[in-house]
């Protein structure tokens, strides 16, 4: 078969890894040609594609990013952005279609797919907000750099007995706050799912240092007041139209530093969640969604998105994935709770 390959959305690590698992099982075993279109769907509006041989793919599984590139591009932004996509298909000769992405890149896929597209998706995003898997690769990489930056500190704010306060991506959900926080030993963490009164995160921090030590507030990138005070979206928006978020993190540091009258400092963590090499648990389960995805082309499949279930890599509807983002329930902030102060 000739199957088409793409990256989309943010970078994230482990996307490497499933483009050599496709390559390395369909070119190496199965007798197929994989082509690997660049930068996400820009790559099939423009017919930008490079055929993908064992030795493109030797020495990637343990660099981040993605060799192919990756964009924001989305083909259903302009009228003949589909009919685009499909022509290049055709003109490529692809049997079936592995896009590698998040709920824009899978939400496109699901579209394509309508249209009748042989389509297989393999979830990706550090933000682990996808519907359908119990996890997305890179967001144990994310979780890692972010856990060990709060260790870090807590040397340091201790040595200096100021605030510190973490921003971290994750868009609309809280999963990246809430792991990498209870990882660090976090004296606050802020989900957006669960908008925050900023008298108690006051008290949680004054308590924190009532005890000796200096405490450390985890905020998400989408994490708002209760009372809508630290509102801080710039209003720019990307193709799909995300609001580019950012910004909360020196917003609250300067909040409460001018409500406890002690030192407060943001650090930023950004693309650094993003970038850099993925971690064994990212590295085996991309391997595996690549593996699985090829099995669900070779069997047939379309309109579907591998996705793990416990252990086990199974199939599942791309609609039903992308059609509500997987949020932070409340019983697992309650365990994060029991942290605070
Ligand atoms: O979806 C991954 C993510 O890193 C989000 O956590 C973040 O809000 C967004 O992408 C940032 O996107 P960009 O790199 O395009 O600014």
């Amino acid at each position: 078969m000739r199957i088409g390959i793409l990256t989309g959305g943010g970078d994230c690590p482990g996307l490497n890894a499933v483009i050599r698992a496709v390559v390395r099982k369909g070119v190496g075993h199965d007798g197929d040609e994989v082509i690997g279109f660049r930068d996400g769907w820009r790559g099939l509006l423009e017919g930008d594609a490079v055929p993908l041989d064992l030795a493109a793919v030797r020495g990637i599984l343990p660099r981040g990013g993605t060799v192919l590139g990756t964009s924001r591009t989305n083909p259903y932004a302009r009228d003949d952005g589909p009919d685009r996509v499909l022509a290049c298909l055709d003109r490529w000769g692809i049997d079936a279609l592995v896009p590698i992405g998040g709920e824009d890149t899978l939400g496109v896929a699901t579209r394509l797919a309508e249209r009748g597209v042989r389509v297989v998706g393999v979830p990706k995003t550090i933000d682990n907000d996808l519907e359908g898997t119990d996890y997305t690769f890179g967001f144990d990489t994310a979780v890692g750099v972010a856990m060990e930056a709060i260790d870090r500190l807590h040397t340091t704010g201790d040595s200096h007995h100021r605030t510190l306060v973490v921003e971290v991506m994750g868009r609309h959900a809280g999963w990246i706050a809430l792991h990498a926080g209870m990882a660090g030993g976090a004296n606050v963490i802020l989900v957006p799912e669960h908008p925050f009164d900023v008298d108690a995160v006051v008290a949680h921090v004054q308590h924190r240092f009532d005890t000796g030590f200096s405490p450390i507030v985890v905020v998400s990138e989408g994490a708002q007041a209760t009372d809508g005070a630290l509102t801080v979206a710039t209003g720019e928006q990307d193709a799909f139209g995300h609001v580019r978020l950012g910004g909360i993190g020196p917003a609250l540091a300067a909040l409460i530093e001018e409500r406890t009258g002690r030192e407060s400092r943001a650090v930023v963590l950004g693309h650094l969640q993003r970038g850099g090499t993925p971690s064994p648990f990212d590295r085996v389960l991309a391997t595996r969604f690549g593996l699985a995805a090829l099995e669900a082309v070779h069997d047939g499949e379309s309109g579907v998105m591998v996705a793990l279930r416990g252990t086990e890599i199974v199939r599942v509807p791309l609609a039903t994935a992308t059609a509500r983002l997987k949020l932070v329930p409340a019983e697992r902030y309650a365990e994060a709770e029991v942290f605070f102060g």
